[in-house]
């Protein structure tokens, strides 16, 4: 079962390990299933699109990409049972209204907003909603903070999530969260990975600027400076295939992508430090610096990326593994054994079972191949108990997926030795 499922690269049925107990033998509302089958439509209707008009040149359009932050889409400062986490884009479509401003999110409106708003492709859009509703809250949907205030469409608060209640984007360490992060700390060094850390903000604003400012070489930059970092500090020190090929490099890849201001001359994008700031929640008064949490906001006159020009799935993989083979230190797996500066790298030859190795992770797309495989094949064989309507909510969004990640063409991947892992303290599931 697990390995058909791998063959056909279905990227959506890995999410399905941590489906509650009482979702597996139950249902989801006829209106969870409604919410889905429309996000797949637009899936479908997205690549068609794409592929149709691949050849057209897209060009600027100042009216279309202009964020509105007036009216109902101004800032309005988060109050004390609105829930904000660590994901500063989350909260800043929740601060000027583009998400619910409670903190309450579900699949079709966290997946719609991140693709109007911000150009994610709605392919990656989709999959990191349902990801985060499954791993964080409770399937519909999840909180953008901490532990929910209130309760999901589902009412099942109480009893879901993997690890019980749902706990929100807050507490998903390895299956969300991860260590070497641009602006947060790792959880084992302080326990709070909500908080931006100014030093390594103010580390950031340093770096010699890019051609684009800010921007995709800066950031490949710094991101290996604050692994190397993290490897120096925290004796818990992880880097898993999930969190360390796919999440991780999210978190650097999508500053850039997603927070530059685009203009006619340059529809690329360029990342300021004060357009950085205003998404970070920071401000700055002579010459100080500070964090105001949960208030992030969309700068003035900011314009998101050329319509049409989606950051989807597919250039996320190719941006993460040109970054990856310019940077050899990036491609090491393994983690801490306790102390700082203790790592140890795992063979990716005897983790896959010699389907890969050294050389062939950095082929193709290899390399996110294995993330995408790691976090399935560490899943419990449970898409057999899957009945009703989640059976159908998941094949639905698997099969929508297909086309996309059939793109990626991934090896069969059939052996994935976690055991390997037992040596590092951070490794929690293995992710
Ligand atoms: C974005 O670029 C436009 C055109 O150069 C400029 O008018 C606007 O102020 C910029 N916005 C931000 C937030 O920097």
């Amino acid at each position: 079962m697990r390995v058909s499922v791998l063959c056909s690269a279905t990227l959506f049925s890995w999410a399905t390990f941590a489906f509650p107990a009482n979702l597996l033998n139950g249902d989801i509302s006829e209106a969870t299933l409604a919410e889905i089958t429309s996000l797949t439509q637009k899936i479908t209707r997205d690549l068609e699109a794409q592929r149709q008009g691949s050849h057209v040149k897209r060009s600027f359009n100042a009216e279309a990409q202009r964020i509105d932050t007036t009216g109902e889409h101004r800032y309005i400062k988060p109050g004390p049972n609105d829930l904000r986490g660590p994901c500063p884009g989350l909260n800043v479509m929740a601060n000027h209204g583009y998400l619910p401003r409670n903190g309450m999110s579900t699949i079709l409106q966290t997946a719609t907003a991140s693709n109007e708003v911000f150009g994610m492709g709605i392919d990656l859009s989709t999959f990191l909603s349902v990801y985060a509703a499954v791993m964080a809250g409770d399937l519909t949907t999840f909180s953008i903070g901490g532990k929910p205030k209130s309760s999901g469409l589902l009412g099942l608060t109480s009893s879901l999530g993997l690890t019980g209640a749902p706990q929100g984007l807050s507490a998903s360490h390895n299956r969300f969260e991860h260590d070497a992060s641009p602006t947060r700390d790792d959880l084992y060094s302080t326990g709070d990975t909500d908080s931006l850390n100014m030093d390594y903000f103010k580390q950031l604003l340093s770096m010699p600027l890019g051609p684009n400012g800010i921007d995709d070489s800066v950031f490949a930059a710094y991101r290996v400076e604050r692994v190397r970092h993290s490897i120096a500090t925290n004796g818990h020190y992880f880097a898993g295939p999930l969190t360390f090929f796919a999440l991780n490099p999210a978190t650097y890849q999508f500053t850039y992508r997603f927070y530059a201001n685009h203009t006619a001359e340059n529809p690329v994008g360029y990342l300021d430090a004060q357009t950085l700031m205003a998404f970070q929640g920071v401000t700055e008064e002579n010459g100080e610096y500070k964090w105001n949490p949960g208030q992030e906001t969309f700068p003035e006159n900011w314009y998101r990326r050329v319509i049409g020009d989606d950051y989807g799935i597919v250039p996320f993989t190719a941006e993460a593994v040109s970054i990856e083979l310019a940077n050899p230190e990036l491609i090491r797996l393994g983690g801490n054994t306790g102390e700082p500066n203790t790592f140890t790298g795992v063979d990716v030859d005897d983790l896959t079972g010699n389907v890969l190795n050294a050389q062939t992770l950095l082929e193709g797309n290899n390399l996110m191949c294995l993330a995408f495989s790691a976090a399935l094949e560490a899943s419990p064989d449970i898409l057999g108990g899957l009945v009703g309507n989640v059976l159908l909510a998941v094949e639905k969004l698997t099969g929508a997926l297909e086309p996309v990640l059939a793109l990626l063409n991934c090896p069969q991947i059939t052996k994935f030795d976690t055991t390997l892992f037992k040596a590092f303290p951070g490794a929690g599931s293995g992710l």
